[in-house]
């Protein structure tokens, strides 16, 4: 046992005994909570476990199997202290760490915006291939702003504009953009508003809100933590899509490209060809239909380079 803790939480060594007391490794807590974790419902028992208790020793996950330290009694302390948070709260670990890796960035996340998810990147990547070169591009509903920071690393010529209509999520994606401002000379603008507000230009972006309120209670518990608003559109998950593509036609926007929910493609492809636009749809990682992007009629068919970065994509 760790000395000077007298945790109940606190695994009992290997090797220990009465006369040789072993100090606790943080293997050894891995090797202890993973099942916890697993028994409580989580997916990912281990690398939650490992994420969690690293952090707690202020230690890049890596160190903790090349280095296994010794778990000091205030570190045991901080890393029970998470892992119950997980464990019982089922607070996801992004909020925990208060941070999430998304398109090789590392972001600030908190509770007020969704935890960036993988199948996201595909918006950013699809969106670097096909947006004209100086686009002036808008991400709607940007919450730590994921999608625009790493649009704007991936493609510096873009003039990006994130919109929100939750100023705290706004805070957050501000800091991210100033995190990378380096690698973004050109900088985000920010704007408080719901949709597209007062900007104009050819690009539009969107990760919208497009989960169906009727789904709330078959969710995972850890969306309990994530802002509704940034989750649940209304009964069939359109309540947002459904005015984004409208307000894109009355603007006259050339490319849009939405990420929705993977029983929604046919739908937002209809709202898509109502408003005058050529829709396809991509599949993500899982196989799932989960991107659709449009181009106004009028400028079919994609260019050359638009044809040969999708090419590259799929
Ligand atoms: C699914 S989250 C996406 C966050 C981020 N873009 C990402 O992909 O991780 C949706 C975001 O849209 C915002 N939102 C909801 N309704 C909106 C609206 N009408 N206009 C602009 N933003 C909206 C929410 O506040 C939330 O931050």
């Amino acid at each position: 046992m760790a000395e000077g803790t007298d945790s109940a939480e606190t695994p009992p060594p290997s090797g220990d005994d009465a006369d040789h007391p072993q100090p606790l490794r943080a293997t050894a807590l891995v090797r202890h909570w993973a099942p916890k974790l697993e028994a409580a419902g989580i997916d990912t028992p281990r690398l939650d476990a490992e994420l969690l208790i690293a952090r707690a020793l202020e230690l890049d996950r890596h160190r903790l199997f090349l280095d296994d330290p010794v778990v000091d009694g205030e570190s045991l302390l901080r890393a029970e202290a998470l892992l119950r948070h997980r464990a019982e709260d089922r607070v996801p670990v992004a909020y925990l760490l208060g941070t999430r890796w998304f398109d090789e960035l590392e972001l600030e996340v908190s509770h007020a915006v969704l935890v960036p998810r993988p199948e996201t990147e595909l918006l950013v990547e699809l969106t670097a291939a096909l947006a004209p070169k100086g686009a002036t591009t808008i991400d709607v509903g940007t919450g730590s702003g994921a999608v625009a920071v790493a649009l704007a690393v991936r493609r510096p010529d873009l003039r990006i504009t994130a919109s929100d209509i939750d100023a705290d999520a706004l805070t957050v994606a501000r800091r991210n953009a100033e995190r990378y401002a380096d690698e973004i000379p050109a900088g985000i603008a920010f704007q408080h508003a719901s949709l597209l507000g007062d900007w104009h230009g050819e690009v539009v972006v969107s990760n919208p809100p497009y989960v169906e309120e009727t789904t709330r209670h078959t969710l995972a518990p850890e969306l309990a933590h994530e802002p509704d608003h940034a989750l649940f559109a209304g009964e069939d998950g359109l309540d947002v899509i459904r005015p984004l593509i409208i307000r894109c036609r009355d603007e006259g926007v050339g490319l849009v490209l939405i990420e929705h929910g993977f029983q929604q493609a046919s739908a937002v492809r209809d709202l898509f060809t109502a408003a005058g636009y050529r829709p396809a749809t991509q599949r993500d990682l899982a196989g799932h239909d989960r991107i659709t992007w449009a181009l106004r009629e009028d400028l079919w068919p994609l260019t050359g380079d638009q044809t040969e970065a999708l090419r590259r994509l799929a």
